[in-house]
């Protein structure tokens, strides 16, 4: 299974690579934390995009995962997608909002995305509003369906929770998850360079021990994931809930088999740093070989250290 992985100089294997394909985004989440995103206007298309990833295959990466912003509003999406799956990757999987996925779902589906996480964590319409300052509601539940429909298998809904907002829709969520054959991830906030981090922790953090410890009394099963920090995972009355909560920097770290992309085209050794990025898309453009541009890929996996704040 790790036949041709790199490791990285702390011994850990880089399996997967998370590229940010834009920052631009439809919605504005109070919450959001700008993913490990970096300020850039210059985006790639499919065809830097698919030479990246070659060179990411060539280096043992096994899955990709699409993220932003919102990568549904890259205009050739579809043809990122077709050209990613061409390299043959274990999994090619995508964030998103949900917005546009009701027209997008099935031709994405068609081109080789094998999954999709959506970002929801509400299904009451208010709250939306609250919380993305858009009434696009109808449309990512519309994308979702659409999602399961054609099989981008296992649909997941990632529902950060807030205190006093949406701490008890769980149980809504939970049942309209189960109903449709969706997996729910509770996601616990973590703090966000968007807001006053005091007041917002104050405001809206919300722990999910207790919510674990009731999911415990009522799962059938509970399975921990070794790769994902411990996660847990709980079966419920049919349905599947898993539980993210934050963990140290060690853990994380001691954990990150991933490799990341910028939107304007750099390696990413650190999801928590951005001063050791890696230029290479523009010797992507300029034509070099194949050759150089993996030695600038090795470079950025020798950049991988440990975070230390
Ligand atoms: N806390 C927790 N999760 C967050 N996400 C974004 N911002 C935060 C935050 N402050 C995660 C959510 C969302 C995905 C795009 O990123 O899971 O669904």
């Amino acid at each position: 299974m790790l036949e041709g992985v790199v490791k990285d100089k702390f011994e850990r294997p880089i399996l997967s690579l998370r590229i940010t394909l834009t920052n631009r985004c439809n919605v504005n989440c109070l919450y959001c934390h700008h993913d490990g995103m970096v300020q850039s206007k210059d985006e790639m298309n499919a065809e830097e995009l698919y030479t990246i990833c070659k060179i990411a295959k060539k280096n043992g990466v096994k899955k990709i995962r699409l993220s932003g912003g919102e990568p549904l509003l890259k205009k050739d999406i579809v043809e990122i997608v077709e050209k990613i799956n061409s390299l043959d990757f274990k999994d090619i999987s995508m964030t998103t909002n949900g917005i546009l996925l009701e027209k997008y779902a099935k031709p994405l589906k068609e081109a080789g995305l094998d999954r999709v996480n959506v970002s929801l964590d509400t299904l009451n319409r208010k709250t939306y509003e609250f919380i993305a300052k858009k009434d696009y509601l109808e449309d990512a539940k519309k994308g979702i369906l659409k999602a399961v429909e054609v099989g981008l298998y296992p649909v997941k809904i990632n529902m950060v929770i807030m205190k006093d907002i949406n701490q008890n829709e769980i149980k809504d969520m939970f049942e309209f998850c189960r109903d449709n054959d969706i997996v729910l991830q509770l996601i616990e906030l973590i703090e966000s360079e968007n807001c006053d981090n005091d007041k917002f922790s104050k405001d809206y953090h919300y722990k999910l021990d207790m919510v674990e410890e009731r999911l415990s009394d009522i799962a059938s099963d509970v399975r921990e994931r070794k790769f994902m920090q411990g996660r847990k995972k709980y079966y419920i009355d049919g349905g599947e809930i898993e539980v993210v909560k934050p963990v140290d920097n060690a853990t994380f770290c001691a954990n990150c088999s991933r490799l990341r992309i910028t939107p304007d085209g750099k390696i990413k050794p650190c999801l928590l740093r951005n001063d050791n990025l890696v230029e290479l898309i523009s010797h992507v453009r300029n034509g070099v070989s194949e050759e150089e541009l993996e030695k600038i890929f090795i470079t950025g996996i020798n950049k991988r250290e440990p975070y230390n704040s």
